[in-house]
């Protein structure tokens, strides 16, 4: 018998192509996704999604979606989406004209969508509730590390020419009682990285974890956990409930050189209260991801204009006080698990099957 060669990579490639046009070649060719606002970065993911769906037509644009430019669906199944811009009933009609009504969001958040008129419509809808618990949790990490050993002090005094150590000393993380304020997905990540660093962790959340419980975290209630924490960590959502709950009285119950550090919601934080903390010296360090007036200031540049926002303007230029506009969120790893996972909702929906992740309407 002859010997032949075979190349394993080519008969996969072959087996793919042959499957890809038997797929295009059969009936469920006909199912069509289109997504709205595809950044640049979001592209390759788009089309890797694409590229594992043959049977599905993949168009996207780089326009919001709104009432004009939801023509641009025509034909299509459903919608993949992420904008702050509101969703507003025109727009919903305008996809609903064109038979459209799965409708899949590649972020978390559905405030800015008239679900009135979701529900008169009978749209169905998805979100991506956890994309990367670890890109939050790694950035305040990183924010809370930074604080602790001043590096953005050292980094203007080394601009300077200032290469002398003193005053500017650091404090070890393994020195530091930890505070974890809600333990969820992304808490619970952080809890392990101050931990790898080796902190003491304590957490307090009105719903534990029973193993996080049987390990010894849970301090009773917040003002426990004001007392004993040198650093402070928001991983809770911004609920009616929890507004502002870093405020003047909260802060009095905190232990003198506290670090607070926001990569939550802004809403969490009276900005007032922590920029009184930071002048009295109550506050070590403050790292703000999000900040209660960030709409419409955050992901916009700036420069050659007026900056909008003294209050914000001041934290920005204070040494101890570390700001990233809404960016903790930002990796790749996330952006790839939005659009993929929103993806696969859509998918799901206009197959008429029970998505992964879909958003409760009325
Ligand atoms: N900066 C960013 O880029 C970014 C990105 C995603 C999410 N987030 C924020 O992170 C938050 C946490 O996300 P997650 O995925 O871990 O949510 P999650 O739902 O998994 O966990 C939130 C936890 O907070 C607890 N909680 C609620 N109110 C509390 C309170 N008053 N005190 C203590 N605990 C309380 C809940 O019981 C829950 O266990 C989100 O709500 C969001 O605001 C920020």
């Amino acid at each position: 018998m002859a010997n032949v060669d075979v190349n394993p990579e080519l008969v996969k490639k072959i087996v793919k192509q042959v499957l890809n046009q038997s797929m295009q070649n059969s009936s469920s060719t006909n199912k069509k996704i289109f997504a709205f606002s595809i950044r640049k970065d979001e592209e390759p993911y788009v089309k890797e999604w694409a590229e594992n769906h043959p049977e599905v037509e993949v168009e996207y644009t780089s326009e919001l979606l709104t009432p004009e430019t939801a023509k641009k669906a025509k034909g299509a199944d459903g919608v993949v989406v992420y904008q702050q811009l509101d969703y507003t009933a025109d727009t919903l009609q305008a996809l609903a004209d064109q038979g459209i009504t799965k409708m899949s969001l590649r972020n978390v958040g559905v405030d800015n969508i008239d679900m009135n008129k979701v529900k008169e419509l009978g749209f169905e809808i998805t979100n991506v509730p956890v994309y990367s618990p670890n890109a939050i949790a790694e950035h305040a990490a990183i924010q809370t590390a930074r604080v602790l050993r001043q590096t953005k002090v050292l980094d203007e005094k080394i601009a300077n020419g200032d290469l002398r150590w003193a005053p500017t000393i650091g404090r070890e993380v393994r020195d530091q009682t930890v505070g974890v304020i809600g333990t969820g997905h992304i808490g619970q990540v952080y809890m392990q990285i101050m931990e790898g660093f080796g902190a003491k962790v304590i957490a307090y959340d009105p719903f534990e974890n029973p193993e996080l419980k049987k390990q010894g975290y849970y301090v009773d209630s917040l003002d426990d956990l004001y007392a004993q924490a040198d650093v402070i960590s928001l991983h809770v959502p911004a609920t009616k409930e929890n507004f502002h709950m870093i405020n003047r009285e909260s802060i009095a119950k905190m232990k003198d050189n506290v670090v607070i550090v926001n990569c939550s919601r802004g809403a969490l934080v009276d900005t007032d209260a922590v920029i009184e903390g930071l002048d009295s010296g109550k506050i070590f360090g403050f790292v703000m991801d999000t900040y209660e007036d960030e709409v419409g200031i955050f992901n916009e540049d700036w420069r050659g204009k007026e900056f909008p926002d003294k209050r914000l303007k001041d934290l920005i230029d204070r040494s101890n006080v570390l700001v990233t506009p809404h960016t903790a969120f930002y990796t790749t790893h996330a952006v790839r698990n939005m659009v993929l996972k929103a993806f696969d909702n859509n998918f799901k929906l206009i197959n008429g099957e029970k998505a992964d992740t879909p958003v409760k309407v009325g």
